[in-house]
């Protein structure tokens, strides 16, 4: 008998002998539907703020096909173990959660536990939505239930074994579901506590800005915030590990959320742009109350940086020779929409938002991925459309042009080449091929 053979049957046994125990407390009854939920009851304030809260929460994000009606589901979540799909959380009866009363929709927001009793994926970041307060919960089900109910029979995700046990997923919360509210800090202000309410509840920031572990746990402590990943992008850290080469103040963090855009920075796209769309709902005090919490991440005492000069610097330095092929490359295909006035002046552009790739976070990060990326993809869907769109160079420049460019963009900025970069480009471009999409 071999090793894998007498690993897996032990494993049996020992569930035989364990398993009654772990069945039972991991059992969770139907909560019985509800037909004629009173709408009625629902004040238009509550309804208001469900309004702001779902925005808060990117709901719609997830919960919306490609074309499809709004919070109808059907939404695809590719993971390495098969594709989850979002449900439909419009109040129709038959297909959405018309039948579920406020108790159900609690427990799901709350324990990721749907109402006929069958676990979640964490792929529904529940393990945040616990934090939103009573009041809040009703509210964002009142706006729920008032919206027109969608019939919508959306595929059924199947997952490969084992995955498709859903019991096992009380294990995973086992370890990373801390169900309820949280108390505020005493030791910190109304504002930041108000601020940490939204980032670590609504605003799941952290589903997507810390790492995992090996079971897809967020890794918590030093880590919280220290980088992840969403859908192929890198999320970048929003900590002191931060590669911007200019610091964030709390101005530029209130721009970038109020505007999608930070001219210091750059661009809220990929992943990101749904959040920052949905982040400008958001009353003033709350974007201020995020900024304030988010930087209470980073280090206050960076040194200011003269983002103006650090442009300047990057347009005049002659670290690679001026007929360099990247730079020619840069020249003929971005520098029309992306290079600074002669001054240097970081000018609000009218047209569009222009980031200054010099300044950009994503050009001095570790990885060349969101870079790569953006230049394959082009960003379609910007965070608003004021902000303007940019083309896709999948079919104009090959691996080893884009590797000859952003490597030359790089040593202009007195940064080290990305290693292997043209391999990278590759492996990209294969995997942002629209023809390999899930969907
Ligand atoms: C990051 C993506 C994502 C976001 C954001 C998200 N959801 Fe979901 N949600 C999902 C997925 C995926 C499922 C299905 C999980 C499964 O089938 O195990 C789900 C399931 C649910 C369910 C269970 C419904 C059912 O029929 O079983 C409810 C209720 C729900 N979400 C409400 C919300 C609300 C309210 C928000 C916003 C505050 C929200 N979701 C935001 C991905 C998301
Ligand atoms: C769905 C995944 C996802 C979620 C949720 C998310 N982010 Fe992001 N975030 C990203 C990605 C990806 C980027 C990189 C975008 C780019 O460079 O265009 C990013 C970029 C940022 C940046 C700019 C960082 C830099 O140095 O350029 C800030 C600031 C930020 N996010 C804050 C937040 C906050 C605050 C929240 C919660 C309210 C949040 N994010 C939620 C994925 C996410
Ligand atoms: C037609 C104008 C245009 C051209 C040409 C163009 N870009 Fe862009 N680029 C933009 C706009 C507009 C954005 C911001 C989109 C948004 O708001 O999400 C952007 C964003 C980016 C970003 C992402 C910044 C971030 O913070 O996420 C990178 C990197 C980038 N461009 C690199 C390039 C490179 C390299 C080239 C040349 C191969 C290029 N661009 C050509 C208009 C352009």
């Amino acid at each position: 008998m071999n090793l894998v053979k007498k690993i897996i049957i032990g494993g049996v046994g020992l569930a035989a002998i364990l398993g009654a125990g772990f069945l039972a407390a991991t059992q969770h009854g139907e909560i019985a539907p509800q037909s004629g939920i009173a709408v009625q009851d629902f004040s238009a304030q509550q309804i208001a703020n469900g309004k702001t809260l779902v925005a808060m929460g990117d709901c719609a994000v997830c919960h919306t096909a490609k074309g499809g009606a709004e919070n109808a589901g059907g939404f695809p979540m590719p993971s390495p173990f098969g594709t989850i799909y979002s449900t439909n959380i419009t109040p129709d009866p038959e297909t959405g959660i018309g039948r579920w009363s406020y108790e159900a929709f609690e427990r799901a927001m709350r324990h990721g536990i749907d109402r006929e009793g069958r676990h979640l994926y964490p792929a529904f970041p529940y393990t945040a939505f616990t934090r939103v307060t009573d009041t809040d919960m009703h509210d964002i089900y009142a706006y729920l239930m008032t919206q027109p109910a969608v019939k919508s029979h959306n595929p059924e995700t199947a997952l490969g074994f084992p995955f498709n046990i859903r019991r096992g997923i009380a294990v995973w919360n086992w370890m990373n579901l801390t169900p309820g509210p949280v108390a505020d800090i005493a030791s910190q202000t109304p504002e930041w506590n108000r601020g940490a309410y939204i980032a670590e509840g609504l605003g799941h920031c952290s589903a997507c800005h810390s790492p995992r572990d090996a079971f897809a746990g967020e890794k918590k402590g030093s880590f919280h915030f220290a980088g992840g990943s969403a859908e192929g992008w890198d999320a970048p850290a929003l900590t002191s590990a931060t590669a911007a080469p200019v610091p964030w103040t709390s101005e530029d963090l209130l721009q970038y959320f109020r505007t999608g855009v930070s001219e210091r920075h750059g661009v809220a796209a990929g992943p990101m742009a749904p959040v920052a769309h949905g982040l400008a709902h958001l009353p003033e005090e709350d974007l201020q109350a995020l900024t304030s919490y988010i930087l209470s991440h980073k280090n206050a005492t960076a040194e200011p940086v003269d983002a103006q000069a650090l442009v300047r610097k990057a347009d005049t330095a002659q670290a690679v020779p001026a007929d360099a092929q990247g730079l020619r490359l840069y020249q003929g295909a971005c520098m029309s929409c992306h290079s600074s006035d002669p001054q240097g002046q970081l000018a609000a552009s009218s047209f569009g938002s222009r980031p200054q790739l010099a300044l950009n976070t994503n050009m001095h990060a570790q990885s060349p991925n969101n870079a790569v990326r953006a230049v394959l993809e082009g960003i379609q869907a910007p965070a608003h459309a004021d902000l303007g769109t940019m083309p896709s160079f999948r079919h104009a420049m090959s691996d080893t042009q884009i590797a000859e460019l952003l490597n030359t963009l790089r040593s202009q900025y007195g940064l080290p080449e990305w290693a292997d970069l043209k391999q990278t480009v590759a492996k990209l471009r294969a995997e942002t091929d629209p023809a390999n999409a899930h969907h």
